[in-house]
């Protein structure tokens, strides 16, 4: 028997062939392969390609302003731009890993179109200023966006709660029946949740005011640029008020992983419910096939996955979150290229919440109610106790006293096998010695819903009636605003493109 081949140390880690350097400075033109392996970033970031873009052309603007570029070398530099972001826009764009980021290719590119104009562009301009600006562009698009989403599932929830109209459900609290409700109410419950999500991306679009761009890698530029061009360019309120937190901030991606974090798990509820509500115990609604699966074992199985993989997204969302603020916590001022790891994360959870939105929407606008089911499940007698012990307080009862009094005569009808509402009337005085036997004749689902018009949010028909009014009237404004907002978006950034030749 021939002897064992000698093992083999292990190859080193980094292949000995160094890479060369896209960028040298006072470094020699080779890179540890390791080293350049671990700074490519360009198979991500080219997400912010158009921002990256939209900040170069308000940047060429200050140059110009200054002189820093020729009217000849901005147009050069405008076109060339609009030449880059046709060819990524239709996927002629060659990415080149060794490169490094998106801001390089780019770069590179503008360089081989415009020559000498193209290499004038990042004067008084660090990566760090201007990774920071891209994100804070993309992170208004994708809230602006996402909004938008969120008003789709909002009307989604709002349509179906008119059309059920007064049809009833169980209400529960610790998964046990409680009391009852309009099927409507619990519509416009989780309506609610997402018209707040919705207030909490609107307030974080109303706190990007302060454009990085300017801020240069740490302390500004000693170029006369007047970073207010810039801004005024791209939307913004002002030019950041102190470059080293312009640069090395990640606030705003933090608040939006923290929103969509508390958004993600307002959808892992809507979807654990209609999960739990599609199984056979529960039977209350129904997905129809397109929005099923089945199992790869058992034929019979009908699996309600779109509303799990909603309610799994969840996790890695909050995941995202705690990512982030783990890169970020304890890093000293002002850039360190920790912060490259902030993309990733940022820009999952962004592409889940543009899956999961459509998704919940489909699930909101599709299910099929059983609406018999839910009246029955809504019609247990033993959710009128309440009512019965509200009763006895308006006839003067103290309310702990009534509560035990109830309390007992349930006790009372669970032994003796009947419903509360069967109680005789003998026994129920024997129990609310200061009650009316009648009213057990007036406790019916409808009859305790009906009851809750006192309160304002309550499940009474009426309340609900306004509430949905209200509610759509809100998110028809919403929409009318949303579309504002984006038509004035979608003509400041096209007048980057367009205008401004030879203006500053
Ligand atoms: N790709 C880098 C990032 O995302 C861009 C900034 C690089 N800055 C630097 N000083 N190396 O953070």
């Amino acid at each position: 028997m021939a002897a064992a081949p000698p093992r083999k140390a292990n190859p080193p880690a980094a292949s000995p062939a160094a890479p060369a350097r896209h960028l040298a400075g006072r470094l020699s033109g080779k890179v540890s392969s390791v080293l350049a392996r671990a700074s490519v970033s360009v198979g991500f970031d080219r997400a912010l390609a158009r921002e990256d873009i939209w900040g170069s052309l308000a940047h060429a603007r200050a140059l110009l302003a200054i002189g820093a570029l020729s009217g000849e070398d901005f147009r050069a530099i405008q076109r060339g731009l609009g030449e880059i972001r046709a060819e990524i826009g239709s996927g002629a764009f060659h990415w080149d890993e060794a490169l490094e980021d998106v801001h390089m290719n780019i770069e590179k590119a503008l360089i081989a179109k415009a020559g000498e104009a193209g290499a004038k562009l990042h004067a008084g301009r660090s990566r760090n200023d201007q990774v920071a600006t891209d994100e804070l562009l993309f992170l208004k698009k994708t809230a602006l966006r996402q909004r938008g989403f969120l008003l789709d599932l909002r009307e989604a929830l709002l349509a179906r709660a008119e059309e059920v109209g007064e049809a009833l459900a169980p209400g529960y609290t610790h998964l046990q029946r409680a009391q009852p409700v309009l099927l409507a109410h619990w519509l416009l419950a989780h309506q609610e949740a997402f018209a707040r999500d919705a207030d909490r991306f609107l307030s974080l679009e109303g706190r990007l005011k302060w454009l990085p761009l300017g801020s240069g890698a740490l302390a500004g530029t000693s170029l006369p640029i007047d970073p207010e061009i810039a801004a005024a360019a791209l939307g913004f309120a002002s030019p950041a008020r102190n470059s080293l937190d312009a640069v090395s901030s990640r606030d705003a991606l933090l608040e939006y992983l923290a929103f969509a974090a508390i958004l993600a798990v307002n959808l892992s509820r809507l979807a654990e419910e209609m999960a739990l509500w599609s199984s056979a115990e529960f039977g209350f609604l129904s997905f129809p096939d397109s929005l099923a699966t089945t199992s790869s074992m058992m034929p019979q199985k009908k699996n309600p996955d779109g509303a799990e993989l909603l309610r799994g997204k969840a996790g890695r969302v909050i995941g995202s979150l705690v990512s982030l603020l783990v890169v970020v916590k304890g890093l000293p001022l002002s850039y360190n290229r920790d912060l490259q790891e902030d993309k990733e994360p940022f820009l999952d959870a962004a592409s889940t919440l543009d899956l999961s939105l459509p998704l919940a929407a489909s699930l909101a606008r599709e299910a099929t109610f059983n609406l018999p089911r839910l009246r029955e499940a809504a019609s247990d007698p033993f959710m009128a106790a309440t009512d019965v012990a509200e009763a006895l307080v308006l006839r003067g009862t103290p309310f702990r006293e009534a509560h035990r009094e109830v309390g007992a005569l349930v006790a009372f009808a669970l032994e003796r096998g009947i419903s509360l509402l069967e109680v005789t009337p003998e026994d129920f005085l024997s129990f609310c010695p200061q009650g009316d036997p009648a009213l057990l004749r007036r406790l019916g689902p409808e009859d305790l819903t009906r009851a809750r018009g006192s309160t304002l949010g309550g499940t009474a028909p009426e309340r609900v009636r306004e509430n949905l009014a209200r509610a759509s009237a809100r998110a028809l404004a919403e929409r009318e605003r949303l579309i504002a907002e984006i038509r004035e978006r979608d003509l400041l950034l096209q007048a980057l493109l367009e205008t401004g030749e030879g203006t500053p």
